[in-house]
């Protein structure tokens, strides 16, 4: 078994979130919690990449489609339809547009619980109902009633792996094994080692 501070998640910025200025705001709230940086860039993705990535895992559509029913139920909306499918189906034609429609920032973090940590720190998937603290909750105000009225994606400008699986299959999505740098961060010494020694003179 790996130790746990080796495990790594996909992070991206979202089109939105590079516009709205908020790339070192982002990159910062990583940082600070303890998590390293071991990949980066900047890229145009297409619709086939964002397609494949929101489809790697099979029950991605499915537990989408449900989350949206239980929003709409506790807030009293109406929905065209209740299969989670086919809410599914219109979701991901207007991610793949909000996805496409300008440069992203793809990164990978490593540390300990790095994907929990991760989606602790963004937030939930509404932005209206993330939690004060976190960067969805913070720094947007959109809402699943919002983007449905204007036949939109939400959004929260922030792509996080959601499950230590889909970390793996999303790195593998988005970076080359190349693109990785394994490196040390002289400040894992204070968040790992197991004596602190080399501290006094
Ligand atoms: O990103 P997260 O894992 O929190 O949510 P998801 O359920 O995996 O959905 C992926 C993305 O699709 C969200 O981040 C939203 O941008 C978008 N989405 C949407 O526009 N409308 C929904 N009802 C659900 C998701
Ligand atoms: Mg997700």
């Amino acid at each position: 078994m790996n130790h746990p501070k080796e495990e790594r998640t996909l992070v991206v910025i979202k089109p939105d979130g590079v516009q709205r200025s908020l790339i070192g705001e982002i990159i910062g709230r990583f940082e600070k919690v303890g998590l390293k940086l071991v990949a980066i860039k900047m890229l145009v993705p297409t619709p086939g990449h964002i397609e494949e990535h929101y489809t790697l895992d099979p029950e991605w559509k499915r537990i989408t489609g449900e989350k949206r029913v239980k929003a709409a139920k506790e807030k009293g909306e109406k929905l065209e339809t209740e299969d989670p499918f086919k809410i599914t189906d219109k979701i991901l034609e207007v991610l793949i547009k909000y996805m496409t429609s300008g440069p992203v920032v793809a990164m990978v973090w490593q540390g300990a619980h790095s994907t929990e940590l991760v989606r602790k720190i963004v937030g939930g998937t509404e932005p209206r109902s993330s939690d004060v603290g976190t960067i969805r909750g913070d720094y947007v105000l959109d809402s699943y009633i919002m983007a449905d009225t204007d036949s939109r994606a939400i959004r929260n400008l922030i792509h996080a792996s959601g499950s230590s699986k889909e970390s793996e299959a999303e790195i593998k999505h988005w970076f080359t094994p190349e693109e990785i740098t394994d490196y040390k961060l002289v400040s894992e010494q204070i968040l790992y080692d197991v004596n602190l020694d080399g501290i006094l003179e």
